[in-house]
């Protein structure tokens, strides 16, 4: 190779190296220094990340973050709504805000769950989704078996788990849950009772 075959004439071409292998050489044009330094730089920056975003104990995990952000929206949602109430009709009103309803579900799929079935089908907990419940009359009574649990704990209390407005919510998400159709219903237990009342604003 003769030194013509240089990308660019006016630089200085760089020192051949002295091997050759079927007639190819090589230039001797190393990676720069600050080309190892940045490469050296990223993996002990890595390791800090790693640290940091994934097994932090400071709270500052990607789920951590997202439940924080989670948190502050309730807190923002619910900030503007004042206190709801609580009687049959401010119940059933909720079930038309779906942001709410959004809030609800996921409050019910990560709690309820676990007894109840993620469509509310019903498992160690009962259908919520059939005409027959055994402790619910009307709405309100959905808000007070979420808030104070019943059949001596076996539905527990969920007095300190949400607020006020996260139970209302709940309470309409689970009354919305009635006449839908789950997966695996379990068997209906309790009364058929009247369907719900609600009386337009
Ligand atoms: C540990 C299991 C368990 C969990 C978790 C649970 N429940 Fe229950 N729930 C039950 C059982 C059992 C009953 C039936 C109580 C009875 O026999 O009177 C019940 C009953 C209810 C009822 C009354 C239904 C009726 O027919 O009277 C509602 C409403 C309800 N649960 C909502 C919820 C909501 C909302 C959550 C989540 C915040 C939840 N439950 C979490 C076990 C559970």
């Amino acid at each position: 190779m003769s030194e013509s075959m240089t990308p660019n004439e006016s630089l200085p071409a760089d020192p051949l190296t002295d091997h050759e292998y079927d007639g190819i050489r090589e230039f001797d044009n190393p990676t720069p220094g600050w080309w190892y330094w940045l490469f050296g730089a990223s993996v002990a920056f890595s390791v800090f990340y790693l640290a940091f975003w994934h097994f932090s104990v400071a709270g500052w995990t990607i789920e951590e973050a997202w439940s924080d952000d989670q948190r502050a929206e309730f807190v923002r949602v619910f900030g503007s709504v004042g206190q709801l109430k609580t009687d049959d009709q401010s119940i059933l009103q909720q079930i038309d805000n779906p942001q709410f309803m959004t809030i609800a579900k996921a409050a019910f799929v990560g709690n309820c769950s676990a007894c109840h079935a993620k469509d509310g089908g019903g498992l160690v907990g009962v259908n919520l989704c059939d005409e027959n419940y055994k402790n619910i009359k009307n709405p309100s009574d959905i808000f007070r078996v979420i808030t104070d649990g019943a059949n001596a704990g076996a539905m527990p209390s969920w007095k300190r788990t949400f607020s006020d407005n996260e139970r209302v919510i709940l309470a309409a998400y689970v009354a919305s849950l009635r006449g839908t159709t789950p997966a695996n219903p379990k068997a209906a237990e309790g009364q058929p009772i009247a369907p719900w009342k609600k009386t337009e604003k």
